[in-house]
């Protein structure tokens, strides 16, 4: 099965409201304190580039970036994660903020949450831009969420489908096309 982008689910100047919003909102829960944004790569990037500028400055953000890979096809995640890249500095002590594309199953943000606890951070919140929350199978908190989208998939702004489409500025549906149209 072969797909193609399809239609707009959410427009660039929606995402662009969305995402100074939950900036405010971080900027205030953080007010005079440091945070440590970790983004997970790839698809994170675009959001967390765009996020990190709607956060007032006295809020003292650092950044840094883990890289996983879930083993299943293009489409799917199995829960088994592997650390491609991990993290260039200590998290212990710190405030740590997961920043993610999208929570499906949750089971990549269970095991990474899982992890960063391990390391002792002094606070440990995720903010993911999308939600798939009907396809939730291991519970994970997100305590800054840009929006809930139904049990579809979609690319752009930064999300992939075998590694296309991130630079679409919009959030779109894939569809299937058969073969003979190809
Ligand atoms: P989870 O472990 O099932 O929550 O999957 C999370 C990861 O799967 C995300 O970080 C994405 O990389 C990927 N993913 C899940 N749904 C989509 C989608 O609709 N489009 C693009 N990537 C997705
Ligand atoms: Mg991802």
């Amino acid at each position: 099965m072969d797909y193609a982008v399809s239609g707009v689910l959410i427009p660039s100047d929606q995402i662009a409201d969305r995402v100074r919003v939950l900036g405010e909102r971080i900027g205030r829960d953080y007010a005079g304190q440091d945070l440590m944004m970790v983004g997970i790569l790839k698809g994170a990037v675009i959001f967390m580039s765009d996020l990190v500028r709607c956060i007032p400055p006295d809020v003292r953000v650092t950044m840094d970036f883990m890289a996983v890979s879930s083993y299943g096809d293009s489409t799917k995640t199995s829960g088994i994660v592997r650390i491609v890249k991990d993290l260039d500095s200590s998290i212990k002590g710190k405030n740590v903020l997961l920043v993610e594309d999208i929570v499906d199953t949750g089971l990549t943000l269970s095991y990474l949450i899982r992890l960063m606890r391990e390391r002792e951070p002094k606070s440990l919140r995720v903010c993911s831009l999308l939600d798939k929350e009907e396809r939730r199978t291991v519970e994970v908190p997100v305590e800054y969420r840009g929006f809930r989208i139904p049990d579809t998939f979609v690319v752009g702004y930064g999300l992939d489908y075998s590694g296309q489409w991130r630079n679409y500025p919009d959030i779109r549906t894939v569809e299937p096309v058969r073969d003979a149209e190809l």
